[in-house]
């Protein structure tokens, strides 16, 4: 199986240990399908103090990163491993993650990521490297790090071999190969499991029916139904 290298650069290394150590990232990994490495660029920081952040030139609020303590670590990390990183900067000013970018990234031998903090980063970072810059959303988190594991996440689920079940990342909301071979971008049809019956809500005849050719037209057409009822652009539309 080939083996997807994560490298994260963080300040706050234990936020990404305590999710990548749970659940699906961690069988992942347990797998062998991934390996996370983790470093704190402070390490190499200089100075008592360790700053990893300095005032912006020309004033303003907030703080900026330094650019040698990340130089310095990136110069350091990418000579771990033989591939060369595909190299994500974590920015609302990226392009905008989904599914689709999910999957290209799955496709990627080792993929560095670099996590901010405070206002932004000092400019000369961007222009050092190649960077895919990459956005989970309009919205301003305090730092990369929700964003690296939101995007991280979605990666690793559709690595071979990490879900039981190869087809189940597919069927998922935003996957692509649905049902009857179609290419669609659909949300998921309503799933049930037992009781048949639950404070006077039953679960559809069709699913008890054992009706394989039934039950794959019902869940099409609810499928169908909700992505036009919930989320049209998705149909184009
Ligand atoms: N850093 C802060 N907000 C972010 C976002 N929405 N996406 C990626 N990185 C971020």
């Amino acid at each position: 199986m080939n083996k997807l290298r994560f490298d994260i650069l963080t300040l706050f290394p234990a936020m990404l240990k305590a999710v990548l150590s749970e659940s699906i990232p961690r069988i992942a990994e347990e797998k062998g399908a991934v390996e996370y490495h983790l470093h704190n660029f402070r390490d190499n920081a200089e100075g008592v103090h360790q700053a990893v952040d300095d005032r912006p030139y020309g004033g303003g609020a907030g703080m900026v990163l330094k650019p040698e303590p990340i130089f310095k670590t990136i110069r350091q990390v990418v000579p771990l491993a033989e591939a060369s990183p595909h190299m994500v900067l974590l920015t609302p000013q990226g392009r905008v993650f989904n599914q689709a970018v999910a999957q290209e990234l799955a496709s990627k031998p080792r993929i560095l990521m670099l996590c901010g903090r405070y206002e932004g980063f000092d400019e000369r970072i961007r222009q050092g490297f190649e960077w895919d810059e990459i956005s989970i959303g309009d919205y301003v988190l305090s730092g990369g790090e929700l964003p690296a594991l939101v995007i991280t996440d979605s990666i690793v689920r559709l690595l071979p071999g990490v879900l039981g079940d190869d087809a189940s990342s597919e069927e998922d909301s935003f996957g692509t190969g649905l049902h009857d071979g179609q290419a669609a971008r659909l949300l998921e049809y309503p799933h049930y499991t037992r009781p048949v019956e639950f404070e006077g809500m039953r679960v559809p005849e069709v699913l008890q029916s054992g009706h394989h050719g039934e039950i794959a037209k019902w869940r099409l057409e609810q499928a169908r139904k909700r992505t036009e009822e919930r989320r049209p652009d998705l149909l184009g539309g």
